[in-house]
């Protein structure tokens, strides 16, 4: 469990660059904790499919938002080489995936080692891939969730920083627990992003360390620690 007190002193935000795919509702998440005082100054939006909301977000939110369309680009390293290049123009930080659905490859995961993390919507490591809400209720489940984890080139293989739970309900729907996983995505995120923003939590060396040890297993956010 990360403590939280004493409250560190934060002297800059955390420059963070968010790569997106899609309604962008984790970014909007992002958006409305930094407006309440969170830590972090979102420096661009990035997606890799054209006209989606998460862009839209942005652009309210006056944040420079960019589209990377991979479909226009030969092959996945040209794709990757283009979007390091915008993303390094922002010397971010860190590099926050919220909905980036593109597996990213050897060459991006190693030029941001220890500066990229996921988030995805499964208790990893049940569930990497997709459709990780309906693959839980089928497996007969009552327990579903949500990890955010440093990036490697394993897909959804990378060290788990920490996690929030919650029941699967008689009669949920993959739609139904897309969207309740989502609500908890929505306190879990932006509170990872603080303990990286205030220094408790350190990924520089691919270890994740919190409070100045290596981090054994992953947090698991409670309900009093929200906020
Ligand atoms: C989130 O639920 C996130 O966990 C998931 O995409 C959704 C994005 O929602 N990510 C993955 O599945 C990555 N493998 P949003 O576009 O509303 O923020």
């Amino acid at each position: 469990m990360v403590n939280r007190s004493p409250i560190p002193v934060v002297d800059m935000p955390l420059k963070i660059v968010v790569l997106l795919s899609g309604e962008g509702t984790l970014l909007q998440s992002f958006i409305n904790r930094q407006q309440s005082g969170l830590p972090i100054e979102i420096v661009a939006v990035i997606s890799n499919r054209p006209n989606v909301g998460g862009l839209a977000r942005a652009q309210k939110a006056e944040i420079p938002a960019h589209e990377i369309d991979h479909k226009l680009f030969p092959d996945r390293p040209t794709f990757e080489a283009a979007l390091i290049k915008l993303i390094d123009f922002y010397k971010p930080d860190l590099i926050v995936l919220a909905g980036f659905m593109r597996i990213l490859g050897e060459q991006f995961v190693d030029h941001y080692q220890g500066k990229l993390i996921n988030i995805h919507p499964a208790l990893l490591p049940k569930y990497k891939g997709l459709d990780t809400h309906r693959r839980a209720i089928e497996a007969g489940d009552t327990e579903h969730g949500s990890s955010v984890h440093l990036v490697t080139s394993e897909l959804d293989g990378g060290p788990v920083i920490a996690q929030i739970k919650l029941p699967i309900l008689p009669g949920d729907t993959a739609e139904t627990l897309t969207e309740r996983t989502k609500q908890k995505e929505h306190l879990l995120y932006p509170e990872v992003l603080r303990w990286i923003a205030e220094k408790r939590l350190v990924l520089a060396t691919g270890t994740p360390c919190c409070d100045g040890a290596p981090l054994k297993s992953p947090v698991i956010l409670e309900p009093d620690s929200e906020g």
